[in-house]
């Protein structure tokens, strides 16, 4: 294809249109990553999902637009544990060559076990392994892949519940969504001047699926559409995109970082 304006230019310089990105998105197959996956490969990204469940991938081939399927590849694998992160990437790498970006979205849609003297230790060793664990073990593995190169990209999908009880019995969401806020901050402090574009998209309300809304509630069809902007123009680095309400994936999410 023949590009002459500048911007395309530069674009095909570095190599990198989209249908050259390719985007993991771990936890993919999730109310929030399935938005994202979707989005992103209707923009042309080539997009990598790793999920312990065969049966959720197979669900999410069936949720993306039908043309794009063959640039959607699947891989059934545990993010939460170094070994299964080694496999998962090696797998990965095998039948995608690349990562140019990440997008991680690990989590739960929502906890509420009740107040903490109702729970056990096994209770919140889940809720840290499935919020924490999972995020830090994958950035360890996956990271390496786009530190150093500044046309690569991280993005954390993170929850404001971690700033405050959302209603009773909802402690233990609290905590752990605490514990990956706490967990980016860190990144950014201890990596100010990493070439990759590293990113947390910060959400104060509830994702659905059209089926599921509810009022304030943002549409993951509309996330992940803001999302994958964000990463399509990787011009900014160690932000955090607060989403309060639908409006804010306008005025944050896309105007702000143009
Ligand atoms: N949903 C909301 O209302 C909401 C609101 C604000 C922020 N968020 C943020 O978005 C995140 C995801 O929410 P969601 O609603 O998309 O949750 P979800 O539908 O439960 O999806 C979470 C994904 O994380 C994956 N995951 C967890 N542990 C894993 C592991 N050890 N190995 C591999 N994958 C693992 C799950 O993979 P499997 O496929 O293997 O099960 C699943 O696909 C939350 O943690 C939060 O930070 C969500």
């Amino acid at each position: 294809m023949l590009r002459t304006s500048p911007s395309s230019v530069s674009a095909a310089a570095a190599g990198m249109a989209n249908s050259d990105r390719v985007v993991l998105a771990l936890g993919g197959a999730g109310t929030v990553g399935s938005g994202v996956v979707k989005a992103l490969l209707d923009k042309g990204f080539k997009v990598a999902v790793i999920s312990r469940d065969s049966s959720r991938l197979e669900k999410l081939r069936a949720f993306v637009s039908p043309n794009t399927k063959d640039n959607l590849t699947t891989i059934v694998g545990n993010v939460g544990s170094e070994e299964g992160a080694e496999q998962a990437k090696q797998a990965l790498l095998k039948a995608v060559g690349k990562v140019t970006d990440v997008v991680s979205s690990l989590g739960f849609s929502w906890w509420q076990g009740g107040p903490p003297h109702t729970q056990t230790l096994k209770d919140l060793h889940w809720v840290i392994e499935t919020l924490l664990f999972s995020t830090f073990v994958s950035w360890k593995a996956f990271f390496p892949l786009v530190r150093d190169d500044s046309n690569c990209t991280y993005t954390f999908i993170t929850g404001g519940a971690g700033e405050k009880l959302l209603m009773p019995g909802t402690g233990f969401l609290t905590v752990g969504a605490a514990s990956t806020l706490a967990f980016c901050q860190v990144l950014r402090d201890e990596y100010p001047e990493v070439a990759c574009k590293l990113n947390q998209v910060k959400i104060n309300t509830g994702v659905a699926t059209p089926e599921r809304m509810a009022p304030g509630y943002l549409n993951h069809l509309d996330l992940g559409e803001g999302v994958a902007t964000l990463v399509e123009r990787r011009n900014t680095s160690h932000s955090v995109f607060t989403l309060n309400c639908p409006a804010d994936l306008k005025t944050i999410l896309l105007e702000r970082n143009l």
